[in-house]
């Protein structure tokens, strides 16, 4: 048996003997993919392929912390109802034995093909990395084929990330790179056959056509086409907060413009945080069988509070957020959540033409739960604030100011923390309540908070209040466990 398959097993062993404790989590979500055992990082491989969807993600499963890395492996036909199947890849060949990083997928023929980073260390912590091809021909088992592409003069190791797509009948690779000045690029990659790969060059990057400075490295990029413009998503590290923008330890966001694909050129306009909350990071997407470019990110964030979160004493640590699908409209990303996730719907509550103001609140209670609330009308002397508690976190709008903010209590720090962004109307909300996740889509998904949130479960309580009047129609249903534990 290959050392890879070997580890494999033993990765599944390890999760059969732990997975008891992880069910008695009450933290546990259910209805997003999360490890059974371990730590969860980036989605990879996003894929439709023989009928069904794929998503893969970077996965330690022995600890909660970052480590050598796994791809496991989650199957679905409706986006909804995941399957676990047994992780895909395993490091421990010579040039993955640190770590099978991120990557993405791609179907030629009858075959999925994985792209992923082989993560390679010295004794002196010195990094490698290779790009590196595992293929598969029933979607479950795959056998590795070693690296393709070498890190070329002029980067450092930071090499990473290949995200490979089919444009004009030629196959093409983004990956995430740093120069060897520091400068954070997205550096692209053509191929004929997915084989055989040659390089265009770096195509954006910090400091590069106008940008400011963007980081000292650009992880996990994927390149996309939405209604004629080419939109990169990427991941910024080294970014310093700037306003309200910024706040996390990396960012993800996207910048937009036209891709000259002989050239490898690429006319854009600025940086776009793509999510206001504290825990998303390393998105990727896919386009479905019915054209739809479809989305995951993971539902977390580089940080060292890490360790102090509390489904760690239950061995597991992170999620992905749920599948959301993007457009363009006017110049902007709009991210709503898929159509399929209405599956989850039980028992409906509808309220109908409610008048907030001053005396009246509005109260439910609920722990997971999905609401779309619109708003007619918000009109109040000095402006109007609407404040909606949902068990220890707030939802502010402050028309006057034109802000909205998302506030959480702290998991690791006696205290509530807030994001905000400029919104200059609040028209509708959508949001997905999880058991320890809010995911918050505000006008038909032109601003999207998502963050996991700790709450004391006697907490449990909704509370639309106001200053001033606000009128709106509220619907809200009660969501199906779909995770089995
Ligand atoms: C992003 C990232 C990727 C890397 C992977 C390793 O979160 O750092 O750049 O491939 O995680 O798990």
């Amino acid at each position: 048996m290959s050392i890879s398959k070997e580890i494999i097993l033993k990765a599944n062993q390890h999760v059969k003997t732990h997975q008891s404790l992880v069910g008695s989590d009450p933290y546990r979500l259910h209805y997003h993919l999360m490890p059974t055992v371990g730590l969860l990082n980036d989605p990879n491989g996003f894929v439709f392929y023989k009928g069904q969807y794929h998503v893969f993600y970077q996965w330690n499963p022995f600890v909660t912390a970052h480590g050598p890395k796994f791809w496991g492996h989650y199957v679905s036909t409706d986006l909804v109802h995941w399957k676990e199947a047994p992780a895909a890849i395993a490091p421990g060949d010579w040039y993955d034995k640190d770590g099978c990083y991120s990557g993405s997928a791609a179907v030629l023929g009858d075959t999925l093909y994985l792209f992923y980073t082989g993560n390679v260390k010295d004794e002196e912590g010195n990094r490698e990395s290779y790009q590196c091809l595992a293929v598969s021909n029933d979607g479950i088992h795959f056998e590795k084929k070693g690296p393709i592409i070498h890190v070329p003069e002029g980067y450092t190791a930071h090499f990473r990330d290949p995200k490979v797509f089919l444009k004009d009948e030629k196959w093409y690779m983004v990956l995430g790179a740093q120069t060897i000045e520091e400068a954070g690029v997205a550096v692209l990659y053509s191929s004929p056959d997915l084989e055989e790969w040659t390089f265009m060059g770096t195509m954006a990057g910090s400091g590069y056509h106008g940008l400011g400075d963007l980081g000292y490295m650009w992880e996990c990029p994927d390149l996309v086409e939405l209604g004629g413009t080419d939109i990169l998503l990427v991941c910024p590290q080294g970014m310093e907060p700037e306003g309200f923008q910024y706040q996390n330890m990396f960012q993800s966001g996207y910048i937009a413009g036209k891709v000259d694909y002989i050239a490898g050129e690429f006319a854009h306009g600025p940086f776009v945080e793509m999510d206001r909350g504290f825990d998303f990071y390393a998105p990727q997407t896919m386009e479905d069988p019915n054209g739809r470019r479809l989305l995951f990110g993971w539902m977390g964030n580089a940080v060292e509070s890490d360790v102090q979160q509390p489904t760690t004493a239950f061995n597991w640590i992170h999620a992905l957020t749920l599948p959301r699908e993007l457009r363009w409209e006017n110049g902007k990303l709009l991210q709503t959540p898929v159509e399929e996730l209405k599956l989850l719907r039980g028992q409906e509550t509808l309220y109908k033409n409610v008048n907030l103001d001053d005396d009246e609140q509005l109260r439910f209670h609920g722990q997971v739960f999905e609401m779309e609330m619109s708003i007619d009308r918000m009109e109040g002397p000095k402006g109007v604030t609407l404040t909606i508690q949902i068990g220890e976190s707030k939802l502010i709008y402050n028309q006057r100011e034109g802000v909205f903010t998302f506030e959480r209590k702290s998991y690791y720090m006696p205290n509530q923390e807030s994001r905000h962004c400029y919104l200059q109307e609040l028209k509708k909300i959508r949001l997905f309540k999880d058991t320890s996740s809010i995911e918050i889509f505000l006008n038909d998904g032109e601003e999207v908070f998502t963050s996991r949130v700790f709450d004391d479960f006697l907490m449990d309580e909704v509370v639309f209040e106001t200053s001033g009047e606000v009128t709106m129609n509220l619907q809200k249903w009660d969501l199906n466990r779909v995770t089995s534990y």
